[in-house]
């Protein structure tokens, strides 16, 4: 027999034996900004997380920086009547992303500040980029349809401008998460151009998850139509994630990320298993937040323990970091620093 219980006899062996932690440089923190001033916006989705103006914004950037939180993503959330059908606000000289980067880095110039690259916050449909029709035969008989779907190519060189324009503003790191095929190389490519040495963090694998609900309320990117399935990637495959983040990899990635975390632990291993040669992040998403939070709040369990296990399931799955609306609320009322 084994004397496993002598590994848990009591908390000071438990905490020897202990061997995966979280520790507080493992968080990118997300934001949601919108144009205005003084503005602290609750998200009804997502108890806890705020629509900030810039200047609300980097005020709670301090905070979180006293907290030891140094990694920041940021997602612009603009009205309506800027959304056109090609997201021109997302890639606009001086765009709303742009000028928060700035701000942020004026403030606290060792924030890591990352910046999600992605139109769907900024079309008017709400896809991910470019729509175009095309005509192809059903699938039940042989009648041509008129398919309405995102273009991939057409798409590539916008999302590249707007990772020229992130990376201009100063942002350390852009992540595209449109799921366009070829989008890392792309910017890249647009980066090196400008002699830009702006990292990337691509979202290599992000599932077409309804996980995602809250954000597409706290970010008004719902698709106005249809859904995401012909880009991001069905939950249904098993080897595609690793294909992704290869693919990825080849076309320059710096970083690579599994999206959502805790239904895709298997395949968070497996990417820390099979790629050694860049850092992964995982992305406990909103709906992920938002089912927890409504769980503790109703009396249901333990907030603070279930979010420690869940971070360090993601951690003990292989993640280097940590993308989670949590990360404040972590550092504020649970980590022992
Ligand atoms: C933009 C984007 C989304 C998320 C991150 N970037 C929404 C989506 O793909 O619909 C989701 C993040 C979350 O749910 O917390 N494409």
């Amino acid at each position: 027999m084994k004397r496993f219980r002598t590994f848990r006899k009591d908390q000071v062996t438990r905490d020897r034996y202990a061997d995966v932690t979280i520790n507080v440089r493992d968080f990118i923190y997300p934001y949601f900004v919108v144009e205005g001033e003084g503005i602290v916006e609750p998200i009804p989705t997502m108890p806890g997380i705020n629509r900030y103006s810039i200047d609300t914004l980097v005020k709670d950037v301090h905070e979180i920086k006293a907290l030891g939180i140094d990694k920041v993503l940021l997602f612009g959330v603009v009205s309506d009547d800027v959304k056109d059908e090609r997201g021109t606000a997302a890639y606009a000289e001086d765009n709303l992303i742009s000028r928060t980067v700035r701000a942020i880095k004026q403030a606290l110039p060792d924030t890591v500040v990352f910046t999600d690259v992605c139109l769907c916050e900024y079309t008017s449909h709400g896809h991910c980029g470019l729509l175009k029709e095309r005509r192809e035969p059903a699938v039940s008989g042989g009648v041509i349809q008129k398919i309405i779907d995102v273009d991939n190519d057409t798409t590539l060189p916008l999302l590249a401008e707007m990772a020229y324009q992130h990376a201009k503003a100063g942002a350390d790191f852009v992540a595209p998460s449109a799921m366009m095929d070829g989008q890392v190389e792309a910017i890249k490519h647009r980066l090196s151009e400008a002699g830009l040495s702006t990292k990337v963090l691509a979202y290599s694998a992000k599932y077409a998850s309804a996980f995602y609900g809250p954000f597409r309320d706290a970010a008004d990117s719902a698709p106005s139509f249809g859904d995401r399935k012909t880009y991001q990637m069905d939950f249904r495959t098993h080897d595609q994630g690793l294909e992704e983040i290869e693919a990825d990899i080849e076309e320059g990635a710096d970083w690579t990320m599994v999206k959502p975390a805790m239904p895709y632990l298997d395949m968070i291993a497996r990417a820390a298993e099979r790629f050694h040669q860049v850092p992964l992040v995982a992305y406990q998403v909103s709906g992920e937040y938002a089912m927890v939070k409504a769980a503790a709040q109703a009396g249901f369990l333990d907030e603070q323990r279930v979010v420690y296990e869940s971070l360090i399931a993601i951690k003990r799955a292989g993640a280097q970091y940590i993308i989670t609306y949590y990360a404040k609320e972590y550092q504020q009322r649970w980590a022992s620093i």
